[in-house]
């Protein structure tokens, strides 16, 4: 049996990995909460995700057995040079609330059409054990950010986010619809195909 802590306090990223990882019968997946030892607080200063999920997976791993996953997300515009990119939680200002971030960007493009709206979801995972690197992923997908906020669900960007395709935002698709699809879904899937070599 393997040990893998996922390096949140995150729930729904909790839930959502177990559920992908539950095919692996010898993998024991853990969050931060159910282990005893408290790893020190990882401040994310990174300027890319993947910097954020290396430094998290890897300091982490120094603390704990068995592999450690981390992650980190966000927005990424091209129109305006990445932003909100790393920094998307805090992209109104620090503990900014959903609304005002979305409120930010909306205002950002308020005069601006089509293709100056692309915009990513990006998803970084890495997987470390004992304070070493070993693999990373990446999940992205495309969409386009709307004029207004449409939907109730979701959290962050989803009320504004159209992936390409598709009608709907983030926010107006189930939980169980985004999570097949999301930059995330793309990263877990990625992971989920090259663990086994890491396994006991
Ligand atoms: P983190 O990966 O939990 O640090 O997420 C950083 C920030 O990126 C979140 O607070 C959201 O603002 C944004 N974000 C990341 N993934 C998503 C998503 O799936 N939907 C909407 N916003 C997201």
């Amino acid at each position: 049996m393997t040990n893998i802590l996922i390096a949140t306090h995150n729930l729904n990223k909790r839930k959502e990995i177990k559920t992908l990882l539950k095919d692996f019968s010898n993998i024991k997946v853990l969050s931060l909460d159910d282990i005893k030892i408290d790893p020190p607080r990882i401040v994310e200063d990174g300027k890319t995700f993947r910097q954020n999920a290396v430094k998290k997976a890897v300091i982490t791993s120094q603390f704990v057995d068995g592999l450690v996953l981390a992650d980190d997300s966000g927005l990424v515009l091209d129109i305006l040079g990445g932003k909100p990119g790393v920094r998307s939680a805090r992209f109104a200002r620090k503990h900014a609330t959903d609304i005002e971030n979305n409120k930010k960007l909306l205002k950002l493009l308020e005069k601006m059409d089509g293709e100056k709206r692309a915009a990513k979801f990006v998803c970084h995972i890495t997987l470390a054990t004992k304070g070493k690197l070993l693999e990373n992923f990446e999940g992205v997908i495309w969409g386009m950010i709307t004029k207004k906020g449409r939907g109730q669900n979701g959290f962050g960007y989803d009320p504004i986010f159209v992936p390409d395709g598709y009608n709907k935002t983030f926010a107006q698709m189930t939980a169980a619809y985004k999570n097949k699809i999301s930059h995330r879904a793309l990263a877990l899937k990625q992971l989920k195909e090259h663990i086994q070599k890491y396994i006991n």
